[in-house]
């Protein structure tokens, strides 16, 4: 039995922000002025997917660009379902947050004195700022040294959110979010932390998968929680599958950046052979969809394990000045790219879907907002235009600031603490570990790149089965980390079938052998847990064709 702390005084702040990605850091950085934040992270603040954003940030910086242009390439990938509005409203502040980089020092990589732009696929122009192969982890190094500084900011490292407290934990406003509960894995006890606002900034669920180019914090922990309370869901079928992840037995996740092709690595098979110009004229800049299921393709079709993504025929100068770290990560694997082919494989990479917000980052429900990855702003369409997601962190991070900051500071409530006293401590741990291991491996095989009806049934019956025995456990047993993430990852991998069931069509990353067509109008697929709970004018999502 583990020694309990009793319980401590309850934290209250102006803003509760979940999560420390780049979403995280830029809303606190522009609320921390005049608010008090505090900043829930549930592993280390260096934890989460912006940490290992390597291509870079899209933004309109160059003559040869425009705002109209990069807006047409975003609705291009998006195959039809991004909304314009909000794609103009994200491409129209990248040059200003790409501008509020710089000036926080954010040394993105030149070429003769000017800003290097990469080119990634589905854009038609070079427009990609990068850290040569690091950008996330130059951009978080220098957030999180403002963040750690700021007097307002309080930061709470290994503090796991469970779940949003909204009105009905104090007979209040059910469409209102008071705060959340969220677990001290240090200290094994649950804590109350009461806020004006709160932000979710939990990022994705790449996880949900087998393979995954996703850290271990991406189990869907936001989406999950914001549903539970209430919130609308969209677009969760759109999985984006990256390209060209490592293929080695020891590499676990390890990307190998789509700036690759763009500064012309080529796709090949073990014979040697190119073989992407069969599946789109764009070859190996075509959008991701269409590489992933072209790669898809060949691989089943041949019995392969992996292809090869070729960059050896420029010079080992270049290679080293622009994919350092890439190059480093396949040496300490024996592979040298200078030299050689990378052996590459596709893999979960980003979470299209999520919580449904408006412009401001509002949610469903009262003084809760969703930014980055864990949103659905309707920016991704059916399929996120690489490198547009880090920009979709800073845009909406500073919108959410900004709405927060029109509204004057709600006083917090008093909250009820979390309540223990029908739950004893785990039996069986195995469980946990087993019923996860499941979920990756069927959501990989029958919820994957390519789908049918029949494989998606079956992957809704073994989610039934697994949230069935999920949900005594975690009805008897308190609450531990584990259990925590296998919940939401059981609850996001629902959410994801339940959407690729009810869209009867194939439209960019929701490919059905069953529905191979194109409909000729496109739709959102909204989920909706309590239709009796929308806040009218909170947060205006347009009407669906496939709302359930
Ligand atoms: P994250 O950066 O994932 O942060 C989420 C945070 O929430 C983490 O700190 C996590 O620990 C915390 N958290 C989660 N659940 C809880 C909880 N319950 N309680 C407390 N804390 C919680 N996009 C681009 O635009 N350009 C790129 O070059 C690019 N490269 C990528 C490379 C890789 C390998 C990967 C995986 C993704 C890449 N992406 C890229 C996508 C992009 O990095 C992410 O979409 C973006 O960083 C998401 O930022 P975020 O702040 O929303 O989430
Ligand atoms: C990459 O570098 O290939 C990732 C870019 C992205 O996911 O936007």
């Amino acid at each position: 039995m583990m020694a309990r702390k009793p319980p401590d005084i309850m934290p209250t702040c102006d803003v509760l922000i979940i999560g420390s990605g780049l979403a995280a850091f830029t809303t606190a950085l522009h609320l921390a002025d005049s608010r008090k934040i505090i900043l829930l992270t549930k592993r280390s603040l260096a934890d989460g997917a912006s940490q290992w954003a390597q291509g870079g940030i899209a933004a309109v910086v160059s003559a040869e660009d425009s705002v109209d242009i990069h807006v047409q390439d975003t609705l291009r990938a998006g195959a039809g379902l991004c909304d314009e509005a909000a794609t103009r409203f994200v491409v129209e502040q990248s040059r200003a947050m790409a501008d509020w980089l710089i000036s926080l020092g954010v040394p993105f990589s030149q070429e003769d004195h000017t800003l290097h732009l990469t080119r990634e696929g589905g854009h038609s122009r070079r427009r990609v700022l990068h850290v040569q192969d690091a950008t996330g982890r130059a951009i978080q190094t220098v957030l999180a040294k403002q963040v750690m500084s700021h007097p307002n900011i309080t930061v709470m490292e290994r503090h796991l959110a469970i779940d949003l407290i909204t009105g009905r934990a104090i007979g209040g406003n059910e469409r209102q979010v008071f705060g959340a509960y969220a677990l001290d894995t240090v200290n094994h006890q649950v804590r109350t932390f009461a806020a004006g606002s709160t932000v979710l900034a939990t990022g994705g669920a790449g996880k949900v998968y087998l393979y995954t180019t996703n850290p271990d914090t991406a189990t869907g922990d936001g989406i999950a929680m914001a549903w539970r309370a209430g919130c609308r869901v969209g677009n969760m079928e759109f999985i984006q599958f990256h390209p060209t992840c490592l293929y080695h037995p020891r590499a676990k996740s390890f990307l190998i950046s789509e700036a690759v092709r763009g500064e012309g690595g080529m796709l090949k098979l073990p014979s040697g052979e190119r073989f992407i110009a069969q599946h789109d004229p764009r070859g190996e800049l075509a959008p991701r969809d269409i590489v992933a299921r072209a790669i898809d393709f060949e691989m089943k079709k041949r019995g392969l394990d992996h292809v090869y993504l070729d960059i050896s025929h420029r010079s080992a100068e270049f290679i080293l000045e622009h994919f350092p770290t890439i190059y480093q990560r396949c040496r300490e694997f024996g592979i040298d790219i200078t030299r050689e082919p990378i052996p590459v494989v596709p893999a979960a990479h980003y979470t299209c879907g999520g919580v449904a917000t408006d412009l401001d980052a509002r949610t469903d429900l009262a003084n809760l907002y969703a930014v980055g990855e864990v949103s659905f702003t309707g920016l991704h369409g059916a399929n996120r235009l690489a490198s547009n997601s880090l920009l979709e962190c800073l845009v909406f991070g500073r919108a959410a600031a900004r709405h927060i900051l029109a509204g004057t500071p709600a006083p917090s409530a008093a909250l009820p603490a979390w309540d223990e006293s029908r739950v004893t401590d785990a039996d069986e741990e195995v469980v946990i570990a087993h019923n996860w291991a499941e979920l990756r491996r069927f959501m990989w095989d029958y919820v994957g790149i390519v789908r049918t009806t029949k494989r998606l049934t079956r992957a809704a019956r073994r989610i039934r089965l697994l949230q069935e025995e999920i949900d005594e456990y975690y009805r008897h047993f308190r609450v531990s980390h584990d259990l925590i993430e296998l919940r939401n990852l059981v609850l996001t991998a629902d959410l994801i079938v339940r959407s690729a069931l009810l869209r009867h069509e194939s439209r960019g990353l929701h490919y059905s052998r069953d529905y191979p067509d194109t409909m000729p109008i496109a739709g959102n697929t909204v989920l909706n847990p309590r239709p009796d709970l929308i806040c009218p004018g909170v947060c205006d999502v347009p009407p669906d064709a496939y709302e359930s």
